[in-house]
């Protein structure tokens, strides 16, 4: 449900830091400091839009484009990490339907705001890289699908393709190439579930915003069962930039399989939360201390989730031993996913935490299948059981079972996305729980009625 006071704070610009903060490696980012960065002229004067005229005035066809991206090792920043290039390859060559290019500007998840960045204030970066690659897919039509919420983003994006239209890099034969494209924006209306890449195309279809079941992939049959590209904000907005410098220029920042830069969102108990753009294999410490100054009050760390409230918890030890990239991170048990992270300090109780991830993951269940939209109201009720003070030991394991028989067996990962966590918390963080038992009256009226019913 789109929340009235989000709804409101939206319709202002985010606060950003327009300078770069020591640590950071901008390249997406680099014009964000520019006086009217977000007017298509201002964007011109730094280059902008030279990406797309290179591939339309020297012809290069659409196959290297995806060469080149593909080159550039770059993975999808919206949370799967899968290559681009080859998503794009998958795309049928021929034309006997038309195709599509979808831009997901969603962006719900618990903890990450760095898109917003982009829409607000580098809008025709990423009107660029969708322009580009739907030239590569050869789609004629694309979409911005945005977070409803994000009223603000949308008038300074829509304002940004209608500068596009007018400038010729919109509309037919494009810089007199032949090609034809034309943009709109879908404004969502505040279901997290539209994130996800076929409940996207569901909703911008007039449908619920349900997801499918894969295969079949979007590339093959997606929008109006036509091959689609759903592509996030960030790894499109990266695209005039590997054109510009070449894929080996890309491929040379950050580490052999996590290559370029990573906006990360970072939220929760540091001096200063923001988002920072940090080359890929860069130490956690660099995004933690040079970034955002540290932790605040001078607090302990004791927790961090690393990429999203999706991505399971980690410990201080293991954060400080990690590096930014998708190998390191997922060595530690995790994973990078949106790169929204939240850091929590010593005072931070973490079964509340989790609770109330519980309850958004249980409001965002679309509710099509039996282990999402029956498990994620058990964890939350027995989540709501400890911070109640009325759990009994037999309940942590029921929060196991429960979330054991949930991983795998949906339609689509939202249900992982908290049966993770959960067992992340429990198995980093005994004894949080622990604390919460000892403090129970032990009158859990749940696990009683499931240990009647033979459930437990
Ligand atoms: C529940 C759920 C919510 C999601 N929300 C978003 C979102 O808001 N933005 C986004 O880019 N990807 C989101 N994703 C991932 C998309 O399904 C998809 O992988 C992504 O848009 C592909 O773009 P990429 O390859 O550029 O990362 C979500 C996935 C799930 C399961
Ligand atoms: S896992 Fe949950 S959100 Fe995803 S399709 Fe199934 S019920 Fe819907």
């Amino acid at each position: 449900m789109m929340r009235e006071t989000q709804h409101h704070r939206n319709m202002r610009p985010m606060a950003v830091d327009l300078s770069p903060a020591p640590g950071e490696k901008r390249i997406l980012l680099e014009h964000l400091g520019v006086q009217g960065i977000r007017r298509i002229s201002v964007y011109e004067s730094k280059g902008g839009y030279n990406a797309l005229k290179k591939i339309l005035e020297k012809k290069l066809s659409p196959d290297q484009v995806i060469e080149a991206v593909k080159g550039s090792g770059i993975r999808g920043r919206g949370g799967a990490g899968f290559p681009t290039g080859l998503k794009w390859n998958f795309v049928p060559k021929d034309q006997s339907k038309p195709h599509y290019l979808l831009c997901n500007a969603d962006e719900s998840e618990p903890g990450t705001f760095k898109d917003r960045v982009i829409l607000e204030h580098l809008p025709h970066m990423m009107i660029e890289g969708m322009i580009i690659g739907a030239y590569a897919v050869q789609a004629k039509k694309s979409y911005v699908y945005i977070r409803g919420e994000y009223t603000y983003a949308t008038k300074i994006v829509e304002e940004a393709i209608k500068e596009a239209y007018r400038a010729g890099y919109l509309g037919k034969n494009i810089l007199g190439s032949g090609f034809d494209h034309d943009m709109f924006v879908h404004r969502g209306a505040g279901a997290y579930i539209c994130g996800e890449e076929t409940g996207l195309i569901s909703s911008l279809e007039g449908k619920k915003g349900w997801p499918k079941l894969k295969p079949p992939f979007p590339a093959v049959e997606g929008y109006l069962k036509c091959p689609t590209v759903v592509n996030n904000v960030e790894t499109l907005a990266a695209v005039p930039w590997i054109i510009n410098n070449g894929d080996k220029a890309y491929s040379g920042i950050g580490t052999e399989k996590s290559t370029g830069t990573k906006l990360w969102s970072v939220s929760g108990d540091v001096v200063r939360q923001g988002v920072f753009e940090v080359e890929c294999g860069a130490s956690f410490q660099t995004l933690l201390e040079d970034c955002c100054r540290g932790m605040k009050d001078g607090r302990k760390l004791k927790a961090v989730i690393p990429g999203g409230s999706s991505a399971p918890i980690l410990t201080a030890a293991e954060a400080m031993d990690m590096t930014l990239d998708y190998e390191s991170i997922a060595s530690k048990g995790s994973m990078l996913g949106s790169g929204g992270m939240i850091i929590l300090d010593e005072t931070r109780d973490l079964v509340q935490v989790l609770k109330n991830l519980s309850e958004f993951y249980h409001d965002e269940s679309c509710g099509q299948c039996t282990p999402c939209r029956e498990g994620t109201g058990w964890l939350m009720k027995i989540l709501h059981s400890f911070t109640e003070k009325q759990a009994r030991p037999i309940d942590l394991e029921l929060l196991k079972t429960t979330s054991n028989n949930m991983i795998g067996r949906t339609i689509c990962v939202l249900a992982d996305s908290i049966a993770m966590p959960v067992l992340s918390y429990i198995e980093k963080f005994p004894e949080e729980f622990d604390r919460y038992l000892s403090e129970s009256s032990g009158q859990s009226s749940l696990s009683e009625k499931l240990q009647a019913k033979e459930l437990l």
